[in-house]
């Protein structure tokens, strides 16, 4: 029999446990055994696996975090520990490994697949956004989601302070979240890794904003950015009339229940690790283009350039007008 295992590994994403769900019961439909690894790359060192069955991942569909738990592991990045956790596969018998995760993640996974040959499988779990290989990642738009959500309430009470909010969110080098709930909240100016910011430009914003009439003005300010949060509170402050306040959503972000958009993403890339590894496709990761999903060669999709979106930038100017 078949024997896979499948790990969640990196900063947890709302849709991990619809991948997981969806991994485990087409295996094991398809007469696959499954091995959940805990705390991703490091329960792989230390050899915590634990046998999946069907009803190990009942009720968790709709539960953000990961029933597998997750980890960041140095140790994996080593030589020893990477050969340590191919120890761990060797001992089960694991020869395909399903790894959820984001970037560093779906590296490590790569690096397991050519140093060791272990045939791993990439899905895209993690709330930034960042890997250029997929349209979406799962966990994106339930994190956007919620801070449309922040954004909305902290509208609210800044228009009837007149006040100017900044509202920092998640992204060390990917401004995805910043940009599009800044776009779909309506913020006046969004600053991502990106892109340079300049302060002066955004006070002048801000007073033609005051100049024409709006009650409150809202900054989205991606993590990464290089200017600091309290220079920009500062600087505000001496160009502009408002009061400024800070907002920094951190791991609320990171949390809650999957929207309908990770679940399907989720669900439907678990199936299609499962139809490769069946088909005896190897090395793959999978994530979605233009509403379909797709795989490709894990190397050469963790090559591909990321894009951003400057005419969604741009526009921000005239729609915040
Ligand atoms: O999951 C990715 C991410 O959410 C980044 O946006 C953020 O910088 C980072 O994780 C923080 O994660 P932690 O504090 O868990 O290391």
């Amino acid at each position: 029999m078949k024997k896979i295992g499948v790990l969640t590994s990196g900063g947890d994403s709302p849709g991990m446990n619809a991948a997981i769900r969806a991994v485990v019961r087409y295996a094991i439909y398809y007469d696959m055994e499954v091995y959940g690894i805990k705390k991703g790359y490091e329960g792989l060192i230390e050899g915590e696996v634990e046998r999946l069955y069907r009803r190990s991942v009942g009720d968790i569909l709709q539960r953000g975090g990961t029933i597998l738990k997750t980890a960041r592991s140095k140790e994996f990045e080593t030589e020893e520990g990477m050969a340590k956790a191919y120890e761990t596969l060797k001992k089960y018998k694991i020869e395909d490994l399903v790894v959820i995760g984001g970037n560093g993640s779906l590296t490590g996974a790569k690096v397991l697949s050519e140093k060791f040959r272990v045939n791993v499988y990439g899905l895209p779990g993690t709330i930034d956004n960042d890997l250029s290989y997929t349209d979406n990642t799962i966990g994106f738009d339930t994190a956007i989601n919620t801070v449309l959500d922040a954004i909305t309430r902290i509208r609210d009470t800044s228009s009837s302070h007149e006040r100017t909010c900044i509202i920092e969110v998640m992204g060390r080098h990917c401004g995805d979240i910043a940009l599009y709930s800044g776009v779909t909240g309506g913020a006046e100016i969004v600053m991502m890794p990106e892109i340079d910011c300049d302060l002066d430009e955004i006070c002048k914003k801000v007073n033609e904003g005051i100049k024409s009439g709006k009650l409150h003005n809202t900054i989205i300010r991606a993590e990464g950015v290089s200017v600091k949060t309290d220079e920009l509170v500062a600087k505000l402050k001496e160009n502009t009339s408002r009061d400024v306040k800070v907002i920094v959503l951190s791991y609320l972000q990171r949390g809650g229940s999957p929207t309908f958009r990770d679940r399907m993403l989720a669900t439907q890339c678990g199936m299609r690790a499962i139809e490769l590894i069946r088909a005896g496709i190897k090395n793959r990761a999978i994530g979605e283009r233009d509403g379909h999903i797709v795989d490709f060669d894990i190397a050469e999709a963790l090559e591909m350039p990321r894009g951003t979106d400057y005419d969604l930038y741009k526009g921000i100017d005239v729609l915040s007008m």
